[in-house]
């Protein structure tokens, strides 16, 4: 395999994006992986090779890191043999913004019931977690060590994780920096050994996941475990403030009639301000933004620190999805008996998450509103239909479908196979031609030319 160093014994508990990500990624790079989950279901589908969340290449990553990967219901059984204990368990959002650490406190306590206390071990928080965390974990394994008569030999990292669902893999092998939160030079030494590969880029990529070309070497940043927590939370919250600000802006673009994919390209050219995250639409959703924006409000309030910028971005990105709605009900006039189709139920493209998606808004406005709705996602619509059972939607296996007899089409995920649909001839199917590109992702001169009545985001 890759690695040509000291092979490392590494538990990680929770199989969920982030756990089961780095745990693949860890094992095709040569360490010796243990993956925990309290699901049955998931640890008997995950030894027979079948992936539980939908990734980019996790399926054949998974199939060639076999030999070094092993799962388990119990930390129990990998824990004696661990040099590292990775926390991926799920961190909920409360309903008062404050961050559920139920999950994240259980699982370092069975490390300190359980741990081998003559074998020192780095457990290391990858979990989106408050600051403070990492000191609470310390607390938790120290009280449950006592318990045991000993002081045991543990150090606590922070060590975030910056990976996007769909591209999880590519991040994890290709990230701008990986960032390492520790008080004490052991833990910070053990994941430098754990990330070695990475970050001295020896490993050979992976088939489906190769190397972007000019490729540097990745940052390696230590810091404070609150600085590390700081880091995750500020770098989210900016990112989401960044999409919130130039949705903002396609607001007057949208009023004087200027195009806010070009006002875009010429602002992100400045290098100052970057490129990326500068795509107008209707907003941003998924586990970490809206989590992460509500935690760190949550975080200035106990701290009695107003944090306006973050209120706003959270607020801009409220509006902007009923901005889809304003602009139905503009073209359409009256929605109440009309037959709206949604094409994309994920928050993005390329993943079956629906956490957030501007679609669970503005499908249940609709429905308010006393619309009949029709659906279709490539991947997502199943996670839809389980968490939403009550609604009463139409749920179609294709766009074209969908745009049958439809009196407006409202694009909210740019799915790359909206790319290949024959719009020249599906206008003619529809009852009313609207078309509200949620995510300004098909050419709207070409969709006007074509009949449409399409109405973009800004532009
Ligand atoms: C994000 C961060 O990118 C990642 O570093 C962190 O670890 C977890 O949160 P993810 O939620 O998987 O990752 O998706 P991302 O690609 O960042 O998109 C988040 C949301 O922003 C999506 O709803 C996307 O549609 C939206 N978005 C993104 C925009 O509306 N405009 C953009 O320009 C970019």
């Amino acid at each position: 395999m890759n690695y040509k160093g000291e092979k490392l014994s590494i538990t990680i508990v929770g199989t969920g994006y982030v756990g089961l990500t780095t745990g693949v990624a860890l094992a095709y790079l040569g360490h010796h992986i243990f993956c925990v989950d309290s699901k049955a279901e998931v640890v008997e589908s995950l030894k027979k090779g079948v992936p539980t969340i939908y990734e980019h290449g996790i399926e054949s990553l998974l199939h060639e890191a076999s030999p070094n990967l092993s799962f388990y219901n119990h930390l129990d059984e990998s824990l004696p043999e661990a040099d590292i204990v990775i926390i991926a368990v799920g961190t909920p959002s409360k309903s008062n913004g404050d961050t559920d650490l139920s999950y994240v406190e259980d699982v370092a306590r069975a490390i300190g019931r359980k741990m081998n206390p003559e074998k020192p071990i780095v457990v290391v928080n990858k979990s989106t977690v408050p600051i403070g965390t990492a000191s609470r974990v310390k607390t938790v394994i120290k009280e449950e060590l006592k318990k045991r008569g000993t002081e045991g030999n543990y150090y606590v990292a922070s060590n975030p994780e910056f990976l996007r669902e769909g591209a999880a893999l590519y991040d994890t092998f290709y990230p701008d920096r990986i960032v390492v939160g520790a008080e004490e030079l052991h833990a910070v030494n053990m994941l430098r050994q754990m990330y070695a590969p990475i970050l001295e880029q020896t490993f050979i990529p992976p088939k489906d996941i190769s190397r972007p070309e000019g490729f540097g070497l990745p940052a390696f940043v230590t810091t404070s475990p609150t600085s590390a927590e700081l880091i995750k939370y500020a770098s989210n919250a900016f990112l989401a403030m960044k999409i919130s600000f130039i949705n903002e802006i396609s607001i007057i673009a949208d009023k004087v009639g200027a195009d806010i994919r070009e006002v875009s390209k010429g602002i992100g050219l400045d290098r100052r301000i970057g490129s990326g995250f500068l795509k107008a639409g209707v907003g941003w959703g998924g586990s970490c933004f809206p989590k992460d924006t509500r935690s760190l409000l949550f975080t200035g309030k106990q701290y009695g620190v107003d944090m306006p910028m973050v209120s706003a971005s959270i607020e801009v990105n409220r509006r902007q999805r009923m901005a889809v709605i304003e602009k139905l009900q503009a073209t359409l006039k009256i929605i109440r008996g009309s037959v709206i189709g949604i094409l994309g139920l994920a928050f993005k493209p390329n993943t079956d998450d629906i956490r957030e998606s501007p679609a669970i808004d503005i499908i249940k406005e609709l429905l308010d509103m006393g619309a009949s709705v029709k659906v279709y996602d490539p991947v997502a619509m199943e996670n839809y239909r389980a968490q939403f059972p009550e609604q009463d939607l139409i749920y179609t296996d294709s766009v074209e479908e969908t745009a049958r007899e439809s009196d407006a089409l409202v694009l909210l995920t740019e799915w790359e196979s909206f790319l290949h649909v024959a719009w020249d001839k599906l206008v003619y199917e529809m009852r009313n031609s609207i078309f509200i590109d949620g995510r300004n992702f098909l050419d709207g001169e070409d969709m006007r030319i074509w009949g449409y009545n399409y109405v973009g985001i800004g532009c």
